[in-house]
Formats: structure tokens, sequence, C-alpha cells
């Protein structure tokens, strides 16, 4: 379904090579792909023999490599190319920890007061998004689809474009939100963020906001650019770039599999002390803890919940699985702290002797265990402040297998504008509606729940991964094919 030699570009790697430390012969394990797009673009990958560039974190990833820092993966079947970028401590500060995450992520998100300007970041952003394109050059053909993902590349694109054959195409997605104009101004190197994702033949962006957000900054910021909004281009400096919006969806059919077959039993390591029982109904929340989750609303929530209504005290409990993430982010740290002091504040205030209201984890859980707990779990709560899409809403559709769960939605994720109808909308900063509207999800019939239910789970399976793969590839035909038949 790709119409090129596809090469991907994107900042973590789809496979990761470790030294195991507890063995002294020091032997390597491999982590595999997890995740919902590289779970999706690495099946492609196989198929076409493609190559994928992306920076290699593991400790042991460049003692497997060759010269040229690429490895043959899957590591059973060697289909593919994972060229691996050997970043300095100093780049990964400033272009990761950086300006992607303390510039452009918030940003992007609207938490401007959270935007972090420090010396070298950009310029180092600027040097890594050229090895990149380096890397890129060295693989790319005359027929070559370059796949760019994410914010971590705003300015690779145009010097993709400048360095590989002029056939080939260069496409990216843009996963998180792109913001209004009135926030965009605040952005350092505007002006050469928009240029450099001008260099893109598409740019695919998950909800029609946020392409129409990003039109209009390129017509505010770069006055001689003409925006076809009809035809969804704009044409700029000699060369034009095809704006879309396709919302991402998940594996539907792994993540209900997987429901299907997972085993209680496993969930005894998350509650065994907690004094959750088969009686106790469930609720629960999965994130990365970062400040766009709306976490502490969705605490709010839930102690306002517990205060009006008693009656749900000791037979309720809400299991907030939390990933840390870019740890080393102050502003992460101080939102990490603060979830895990709410919790604990809101665990003394109601807590009997054999019932705690929050049951909080931030270890790893493996995929089988995840799997239970979805399927478990009568109420999911997703309450992103903004979010550009959000992943986890629809994983969590896909495993209630039983049809039985109930969803409660953020009106300010991407995922609300395809599940809105049928999940429970909540607004994550009204801490009363917030607070009924869980009463509502426990108290509705279960005749409604499961209308309710089959009514997502027909989106999130007609919609799924291969639905967004299939609706990107054939973008990419189009603005391939015009570009074979220019060169
Ligand atoms: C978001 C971004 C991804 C990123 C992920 C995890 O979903 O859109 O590009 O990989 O967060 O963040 P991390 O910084 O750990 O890669």
């Amino acid at each position: 379904n790709c119409p090129g030699s596809l090469i991907v570009v994107s900042n973590r790697q789809p496979y990761r090579h470790e030294y195991d430390e507890s063995d002294d012969e020091r032997s390597v394990s491999v982590d595999e792909p997890t995740g919902g797009l590289t779970a999706g673009l690495d099946p492609v990958c196989q198929r076409t023999n493609g190559t994928w560039i992306a920076w290699g974190d593991g400790d042991a990833d460049f003692d497997v490599a060759d010269d040229r820092h690429c490895v043959s993966v899957p590591p059973s079947s060697g289909a593919y190319t994972l060229r691996r970028l050997d970043l300095s401590e100093d780049a990964v500060d400033s272009y990761y920890r950086g300006f992607s995450n303390r510039v452009l992520w918030p940003l992007c998100h609207g938490f401007t007061d959270l935007l972090e300007e420090r010396p070298n970041d950009f310029e180092w952003y600027r040097s890594v998004n050229d090895q990149f394109a380096t890397a890129v050059a060295d693989h790319a053909d005359d027929d070559s689809v370059v796949w760019i993902q994410d914010y971590h590349f705003a300015l690779a694109p145009r010097t993709i474009r400048d360095s590989i054959p002029s056939s080939a195409a260069v496409a990216q997605f843009w996963h998180i939100p792109w913001p209004t104009p009135e926030t965009f101004r605040d952005c350092p190197a505007a002006v050469g963020i928009l240029e450099g994702l001008l260099g893109n033949d598409l740019l695919g962006f998950h909800v029609d906001r946020y392409a129409k957000n990003f039109l209009e900054c390129v017509e505010r910021a770069l006055p001689s650019a003409t925006v076809d909004r009809d035809r969804h281009t704009v044409r700029y400096d000699g060369e034009a770039t095809t704006v879309v919006a396709t919302p991402m969806g998940v594996d539907a059919k792994r993540y209900d599999r997987n429901a299907r077959s997972a085993d209680p039993s496993r969930l005894s390591s998350v509650f065994s002390t907690n004094g959750v029982s088969s009686e106790t109904v469930l609720g629960l929340g999965v994130d990365r803890l970062d400040y766009t989750k709306g976490i502490p609303e969705r605490l709010a929530a839930l102690e306002r919940f517990f205060e009006r209504n008693p009656r749900w005290r000791g037979s309720f409990t809400f299991v907030q699985k939390a990933t840390p993430s870019r740890t080393e982010i102050p502003a992460y740290q101080r939102y990490g702290e603060f979830v895990r002091d709410e919790v604990e504040r809101i665990n003394r205030r109601f807590a009997t002797e054999d019932w705690r209201p929050i049951v909080y984890t931030d270890s790893y859980l493996e995929t089988e265990t995840l799997a239970a707990l979805y399927r478990r779990a009568e109420v999911m709560i997703v309450s992103p402040l903004v979010d550009g899409m959000n992943l986890v809403a629809q994983e969590y559709v896909a495993s209630s297998s039983d049809a039985d769960g109930t969803l409660l939605l953020s009106d300010r994720t991407g995922a609300h504008e395809r599940l809105g109808s049928h999940a429970f909308t909540i607004d994550p900063t009204d801490v009363d509606g917030f607070a009924r509207r869980i009463d509502d999800a426990l108290s509705t019939p279960r005749h409604e729940r499961r209308r309710r239910m089959s009514a997502l789970r027909n989106r999130v399976f007609d919609r799924d991964i291969g639905w967004w793969m299939a609706t990107q590839f054939d973008w990419i035909r189009r603005v391939h094919d015009d570009r074979q038949h220019e060169g």
C-alpha cells in the first residue's frame, strides 16, 4: 500500500538493544514495539523492505549495529533496516528535553506559561534535524517516500526536500495539536518552523481544527504563501504542500483479542494490598504523567464525587496507572509530585481499614495485565486539558469486549470528535459537572451502557490503525504521483 520505497523518520526507535545488567556476560535483549504508531508502521516496513531512521537511545544499540549504525530488524527476520543516530548528551538535552519538550510541546498544547527558552536549544534542534536529513539522503532514491513523524522534526522536511531526488515524496504527520495564531505568536523561530514544515509535500494532522490553525498561522506569518482551502494546499517558494486531517486509530482487533484472552488473576499484583475485591466497581485512568492529561482535575472530581456520594465509599475504587515521562524536565517533576501528593491526601481523607478510594501505580504493567485491567474496569476516565488525539480512550473501547464499560471523555481531545456522541462528555475543569458525570456513568442501566459501548466499538473498529495508514498512504500516493510526473 505504500507507493514507493518507504523511509520512516521518528524520534523513538521501533527496536532498542539493551545490555542485561544483572547478567555478568552482559547479554543483549531487544525491546519490541508496543506503541500504536510503531506497531502500525513496523509491519509496513517489514513488507516493503523499508528503512527506519531514529535516535539510538539503547545502551547496546551501537554495539550491535554496523559501521553506518544500521541494524536489520526485527531480529527474527531482518526484514528492514533500522538506521540509528548517535546523539551526544548535549544534543539530547537541547533537541529532545529542550526545544522539542520545553518549547514545542507546551506551545502546541497552549501551556505557554511552561514555555522555557534556553540558550542553544534551538541551534541543537536545527543541528539534530540536519543530522536526520543527512541520514535520509543516504538512503533515498528516485522512488522514495519519506514519512516523518511528529514535532521533533519541524525543520528537517525542507532540508530533506533539498537533498533528495525531486521525484521522491516527503510527508509528515504532526501527532500533537497545532495552536491558534494567537498562541503560535509566542513561538521562537516561528517563521523557520513554518518554512521547514512547508518542505513537505503532505502534512497530516488528527483533526480539521489543527489543520485550519496551521493554515491561519501560515497566512499570518508568511505573506507570500498562497493558501487554497478548497484544495487543502499551500503554495510557498515554488512548491506545494497538501494539508489534511486524518484521525489516528488503534489496532482494535489486537486490543480486543488481548482483552478476551486476559487472565483476571494477573490483577492481583495491582490489587492484593489495596482492598479491591471481585465485587468492587472499578474506575480506571491510564496516562503518561504529563501536565496536559488533566490528572489533578480528575482527582478533584473524584474527591467531589466521594464527598457527594457517600454510598459509593467502600464499593468503588479508582485505579490510576501513570507512566513517568520526560522526568528530567522540572515541570514534569513538579507535576508528578503534585499528583502523588493529591492521591495521598484524598486517600487519607476517605480511606477505611479495608478500602482505599484511589490506587495509584507508576510501575510498568505488562501488556496482558493492562488488557485485564481495561476489560475489568466499569468506568474509564480520559480527562486531558488538551490532547492531539488520545489513543487510550480507543484502546479501552477496543478492549471492552463484553461491551459493558463506560467511557468518560474530555471534550478537549481529538478523540472526542469521533467518540463524543456516545461517550459521557466531560469538561475537565468543571469539578461539579465532572463529579456528576462519574455518578451518571455508574448509575447508567446496563442496556444503555451496552448501547453506548457498542456504538463506540463500531467507530473504533471501523477507523482503526489500518484505516488510518491506508488513508495516509492514499494521500501520499497522490503527492508521490505528482512528484514522479514532474520529476
Ligand atoms: C506523545 C508524542 C510522541 C511521543 C510520546 C511519548 O504521544 O506525540 O511523539 O513519543 O508522546 O513521549 P516521549 O517523550 O517519551 O517519546
